[in-house]
C-alpha cells in the first residue's frame, strides 16, 4: 500500500523515536535487570504513543487505526517490548473505556491513561480459561450499590505496576438466557485486590505479567464499564483491534529479523564468499522478504477497514495469523543464517527469535484466529 504524506510521517516520528531512545544498550540493560525505564515510558506517553485514536478532547491524537498500526510497527522493529507499552492503553484496557466507558468515566480515566500517569490492563483470561475466554469463573454477585467480585485472572501484562484493571466477570444470566458477563473497571488498591507472582517469561523481558487475585473486592456499580452482561462483546471488539496491534508488532519485528539477516549475510564470509553470495541464503531472504511484504499489507488492509466501517473482525484475524505465523519463521530463518552466533546472547536476533514466540499465542492463538476466519466465512 502506497501511503500518504500523512501515514509517511506518522511513520518517521515513530522511527525517529525508536531509533533515538531505544538503543541497544538501553535495550540489553531491559534484558539484564527485567525493568523498561519509566522515563522512556513517560516518553512515549509525550509523543502520544498511548492514545494514538483516543480523540483530543481526552488528550489523545484523535488519529486512526492505520496511525497506530504503523507506530506499533515502528516501535516494534527497534524493540517489541517496548512496542508492548504501545499497543496496550491503545487496544486492550483502554479501548475498553473508550468503546463502553460513560463520558465521565473516560473523562477520569483517558486522560491520565493517554498521559502516562495510570495504566489499566485487561483482565480478561483465567487459569482456566484462556482460549475459551466466555468460560470465566470470576463472579461479579450484586450486593446494593456494590458487586462482589470474586475470582482470579491470568498472565494479566502489566499488572504489577497497574493503578486499576479492567476486569471482566461472570454476572449471571442475561434475559436471552445466554450467561452474561460485565466488565468492570477495578482499582488496584481497593481490599481484596492482589497480584500472584511475577512470571518469568520466554521473551518481552520488561514488561511485568501476573495474575489478578479478587477476594471479595467491592466495586461500586458506577465502575461498571457498558451495560450488564454485555461485556463479552466488548471485549470481543476489543480483541479485533488488539489483534491488529500483535499483527502489526509481527511485522516489525519481522522486518528486524530481515534486517539482520541481509546485514549479517553480508559481513559473513563461508567458502570463500559472504553468505548473501551463496544461493541458499539469498532464496532465504527473497522468501522473508516477500513474506513481510504481504503480512504488512494484511495489517494496514486491516487498519483501513477498520477505519472505514468494514468488517474489521475478520480482516484483523486474517493478519494476526499470518503476520505472527510468518513472523515466528522468519525469525527461525534469520537465526538460522547467522547460524551458532545466533543462539548467543548479544545478536540481536536471539531476542527477537524469543520475543516473536507469543505473538501466535496472545490475544488468541493461531487456531482461534482459524476460528474466527472460518466462522466469518461460513457463517458459524
Ligand atoms: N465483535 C462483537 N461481538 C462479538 C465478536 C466480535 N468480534 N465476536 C463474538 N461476538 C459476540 C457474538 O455475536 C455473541 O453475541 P450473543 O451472545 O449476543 O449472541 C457473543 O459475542 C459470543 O460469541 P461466540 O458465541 O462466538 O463466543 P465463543 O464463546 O464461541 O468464543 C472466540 C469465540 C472467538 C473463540 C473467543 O472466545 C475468543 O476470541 N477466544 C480467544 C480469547 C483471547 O483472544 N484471549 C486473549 C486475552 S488478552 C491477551 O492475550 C492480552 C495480554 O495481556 C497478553
Amino acid at each position: 500500500m502506497q501511503l500518504s504524506e500523512k501515514y509517511q510521517l506518522v511513520r518517521k516520528l515513530a522511527r525517529d523515536f525508536a531509533e533515538k531512545e531505544l538503543t541497544s544498550e538501553i535495550l540489553d540493560e531491559v534484558e539484564d535487570t527485567g525493568v523498561f525505564p519509566v522515563d522512556i515510558q513517560k516518553k512515549m506517553a509525550k509523543a502520544g504513543f498511548y492514545g494514538i485514536k483516543v480523540p483530543e478532547k481526552y488528550g489523545g491524537q484523535g488519529s486512526d487505526h492505520l496511525a497506530y498500526a504503523i507506530t506499533v510497527e515502528e516501535i516494534a522493529r527497534v524493540s517489541a517490548v517496548g512496542s508492548l507499552y504501545v499497543n496496550s492503553p491503545n487496544s486492550l484496557g483502554g479501548m475498553t473505556i473508550l468503546i463502553a466507558g460513560t463520558e465521565e468515566q473516560k473523562q477520569k480515566y483517558l486522560r491520565p491513561m493517554v498521559e502516562g500517569d495510570i495504566v489499566i490492563p485487561f483482565g480478561l483470561t483465567e487459569p482456566g480459561g484462556g482460549s475459551d475466554a466466555a468460560d470465566m469463573r470470576t463472579t461479579a454477585v450484586k450486593d446494593g450499590d456494590y458487586y462482589i467480585l470474586n475470582g482470579r485472572k491470568t498472565f494479566i501484562t502489566m499488572a504489577p505496576f497497574a493503578d486499576y484493571s479492567v476486569i471482566y466477570a461472570d454476572t449471571g444470566k442475561r434475559p436471552s438466557g445466554k450467561k452474561g458477563i460485565t466488565a468492570f473497571i477495578v482499582d488496584m488498591k481497593l481490599p481484596g485486590v492482589s497480584l500472584g507472582k511475577e512470571e518469568q517469561k520466554l521473551g518481552l523481558v520488561g514488561c511485568a505479567t501476573s495474575d489478578v487475585i479478587l477476594e471479595d473486592v467491592r466495586v461500586h456499580k458506577d465502575d461498571i464499564l457498558g451495560e450488564i452482561g454485555e461485556g463479552f462483546k466488548d471485549a470481543m471488539r476489543c480483541l479485533d483491534v488488539g489483534r491488529m496491534g500483535v499483527a502489526a508488532q509481527s511485522v516489525g519485528v519481522a522486518q528486524a529479523c530481515l534486517d539482520e539477516a541481509i546485514k549479517y549475510s553480508k559481513e559473513r564470509k563461508q567458502f570463500g564468499k559472504y553468505l548473501c553470495e551463496h544461493q541458499s541464503i539469498a532464496f532465504m531472504i527473497a522468501d522473508m522478504a516477500t513474506k513481510v511484504k504481504a503480512a504488512r499489507e494484511l495489517v494496514y488492509d486491516a487498519a483501513v477497514t477498520k477505519d472505514t466501517g468494514g468488517n474489521s473482525t475478520l480482516a484483523s484475524a486474517m493478519a494476526k495469523y499470518y503476520a505472527s505465523e510468518i513472523c515466528n519463521e522468519v525469525a527461525a530463518k534469520s537465526l538460522q543464517i547467522h547460524g551458532g552466533y545466533g543462539f548467543v546472547r548479544g545478536f540481536k536476533i536471539e531476542r527477537l527469535y524469543r520475543d516473536c514466540r507469543v505473538f501466535t499465542i496472545y490475544e488468541g492463538t493461531s487456531q482461534i484466529q482459524q476460528i474466527v476466519i472460518s466462522g466469518q466465512l461460513l457463517g458459524r
